[in-house]
């Protein structure tokens, strides 16, 4: 297991365009372990390449609740977006501390490649498209807080938190 270090808001590496995979190599798989290693130990729920200052079109998502649901996407391109939306919460583990508001589609489509470079299609929902929408954008050097609608303030993320927190325990 690997940590990488995640750079922060105002290192120029969130900010460049990422150049295609193209070996899909030992290297690679050694990335995507990293990266993902890296998003668990943060309790994030993505994480792009240029976070980890590597300026590639790679990112790692896990949405699922127990943590087993990693996705890997490799020189991923949304193929498809729904004209519905969803509008909410939306954080960055480059941007510690902080959320904003930020409208994006409800369903997307994602076509993608594995570690292997074999290509695949994903559907996304809810929370797990806004995650690949966010994690895409990084490839692109774009941020939340470029499209969001404001900034939540401290006291509305705690708020929030405490109700995370008693939603997961009456899950439990
Ligand atoms: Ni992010």
């Amino acid at each position: 297991m690997a940590i990488r270090k995640i750079v922060k808001l105002g290192d120029d590496a969130l900010r460049k365009i990422c150049k295609p995979v193209d070996k899909f190599n030992l290297r690679l798989a050694t990335l995507l372990k990293d990266m993902a290693d890296t998003m668990y130990q943060a309790e994030g729920v993505g994480l792009a390449a240029p976070q980890v200052g590597i300026l590639r079109r790679a990112v790692v998502i896990d949405c699922s609740e127990k943590r087993d649901g990693l996705i890997e996407l490799v020189n991923p391109e949304i193929i498809a977006r729904s004209e519905e939306t969803q509008c909410g919460r939306e954080g960055c583990l480059s941007l510690p501390g902080r959320a904003g508001i930020v409208t994006r589609p409800m369903r997307v489509t994602v076509r993608a490649q594995d570690r292997h470079g074999e290509f695949f299609e994903l559907q996304a929902e809810g929370l797990l498209a806004r995650a690949v929408c966010h994690e895409l954008d990084h490839l692109d050097g774009v941020l939340y807080i470029d499209s969001m609608e404001r900034e939540m303030t401290p006291e509305e993320i705690e708020a929030d938190n405490r109700r995370a927190e008693q939603q997961a325990e009456e899950r439990a």
